[in-house]
């Protein structure tokens, strides 16, 4: 954080000092929520959760090196003691940014916010110093929690903005005002609490009324492939930058193609030039994010050979998505266990077709959460494409849901050992365990709260073993 002192910092969140011997004591550290991320200098907020309440590690993180805790009551330390923390930490955030000389890029989107996130901050890194949001601290405490860590070097601040509800950008752009505003998709993700896709589009839109207008710099990037995203160009005073495979976007892609082992290829074209980059990241769906960075970057004056260059280097660098390890049996995993959706479903059976050309595929899939009434017909549809793109084998694994993915696939022509419904992740292990043959590829991929990740892990640690085995 830039430094300030505590009783700059009462004086900006309206807070009271408590125990503080001397109020021109400055924060220099990081402000954190975590007891365990506390190191000298730390402004610690203290957050009453349902298990734990901060209030508790106060002298703990004094011990630590905190300067100070924010918190809703005094504790015995050093303290600024406020109505209400998240309020508070929101109007610090606010107060920094706006002494920060960093511009704020702010995105959200459906699905894939914090892969193009982690794009943009990979691809502006190399031109300026860049602070953005840690893996999916997309939220009112997370963001301001961001902000907060920019310091005076930071030249650009990245933050991935969520939303579960109308109102929800509008509040966390209020927090963090943004001049660059990215609005990826409009998808079926949180679509049961949302109540359908134009509440989604609805509430994503709040991102790009929120920016200033073009005189003052702010621009709006919108994705022209998407028809409820490019709509929102009429909801903005903002330049609109619109970013696509289609002929009237200004950031495009020619050319696109998956190398066989499953990674974009591409001509990428600004307005300003064209570079032909190959990516590091699998998937097809990683085309629309790197154009969406390649808009940003554009638009903060990388040109189109040096966006290439970052983009072609880029990698993960949030875990459980489309994660690949090369077994040392030859067998592949496709790690994608990190949360799942229709277009993600669709996209990561697609590099799995692409990968697995000539060789066994497997699709270990579970289910897609909060698809409200549309959720059997999604089931449906994603079990009917895994047969439709020739993967040699659906493993189905939960309850209903999976059993909807398994009957989807069965309708559409799939029958006997090429489908199967297994009732949970040790099941589909144990399978695997036995079934898997050097040269396979196995994807796997469901919702967040199914937690996959356990039979992706055990399949590459199954590996391991063999190796050892075999030696
Ligand atoms: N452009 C895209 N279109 C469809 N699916 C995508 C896209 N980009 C990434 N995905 C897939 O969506 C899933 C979530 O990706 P990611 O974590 O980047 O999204 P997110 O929007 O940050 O999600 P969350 O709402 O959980 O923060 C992954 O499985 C990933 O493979
Ligand atoms: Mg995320």
């Amino acid at each position: 954080m830039i430094a300030l002192s505590l009783a700059e910092i009462a004086a900006v969140v309206g807070g009271q000092t408590h125990d503080i011997p001397d109020p021109s004591v400055r924060v220099t550290g990081p402000v954190v929520r975590d007891s365990r991320e506390v190191v000298p200098g730390s402004l610690f907020a203290a957050f009453v959760g349902e298990r734990v309440d901060g209030h508790d590690y106060a002298r703990a993180v004094t011990e630590a090196g905190a300067v100070a805790v924010l918190a809703s009551r005094p504790v015995g330390v050093p303290a600024i003691v406020v109505e209400d923390v998240q309020t508070a930490l929101g109007a610090l955030a606010r107060h920094v940014v706006r002494r920060l000389g960093a511009t704020l890029v702010a995105l959200t989107g459906s699905a894939g916010k914090t892969s193009t996130k982690d794009l943009i901050a990979q691809v502006l890194q190399r031109k300026a110093p860049t602070v953005f949001t840690p893996g999916s601290l997309n939220n009112e405490i997370g963001l301001p929690l961001t902000a907060l860590s920019a310091t005076e070097e930071t030249r650009f601040l990245v933050l991935e903005m969520g939303a579960r509800g109308i109102g929800h950008i509008r509040y966390l752009t209020g927090l963090t005002p943004p001049r660059i505003g990215l609005v990826l998709n409009v998808g079926t993700a949180h679509i049961g609490e949302f109540g359908g896709r134009e509440q989604i589009a609805q509430a994503k839109g709040e991102l790009v009324e929120a920016l200033p207008a073009a005189e003052e710099g702010g621009t709006a990037i919108l994705n022209a492939d998407d028809p409820l995203v490019r709509a929102m160009a009429s909801r903005t005073k903002a330049k609109v930058v619109l970013f696509g495979e289609s002929a009237e976007a200004d950031v495009r892609a020619e050319n696109v193609r998956l190398t066989d082992s499953g990674q974009p290829s591409f001509r990428l074209h600004t307005p300003s030039g064209a570079s032909d980059l190959t990516m590091r990241l699998y998937g097809e769906h990683h085309v629309s994010n790197a154009l969406a960075a390649a808009a940003v970057a554009h638009e903060l004056g990388m040109s189109a050979e040096e966006i290439a260059t970052a983009l072609s280097e880029a990698g993960s660098l949030s875990r459980w998505r489309m994660e690949v390890t090369e077994r040392p049996d030859g067998v592949t995993i496709v790690n994608d266990a990190y949360n799942a959706n229709p277009e993600s479903m669709r996209a990561a059976l697609r590099a799995l077709a692409a990968m697995g050309r000539g060789r066994r595929t497997w699709a270990v899939l579970g289910k897609m959460a909060e698809l409200g009434d549309e959720a059997l017909a999604e089931h449906d549809a994603v079990g009917r494409l895994a047969v439709r793109l020739n993967v040699s084998k659906l493993v189905a694994v939960g309850g209903i849901e999976a059993s909807w993915l398994q009957l989807g696939a069965y309708n559409e022509g799939s029958w006997g050992e090429e489908s199967v419904h297994v009732s949970d992740a040790q099941a589909a292990i144990d399978l695997l365990r036995s079934e898997l043959r050097p040269g396979d590829v196995v994807l796997v991929k469901a919702s967040r709260s199914v937690g996959l990740e356990s039979v992706a892990q055990a399949l590459v640690e199954s590996g391991a073993e063999g190796e050892v085995a075999a030696r």
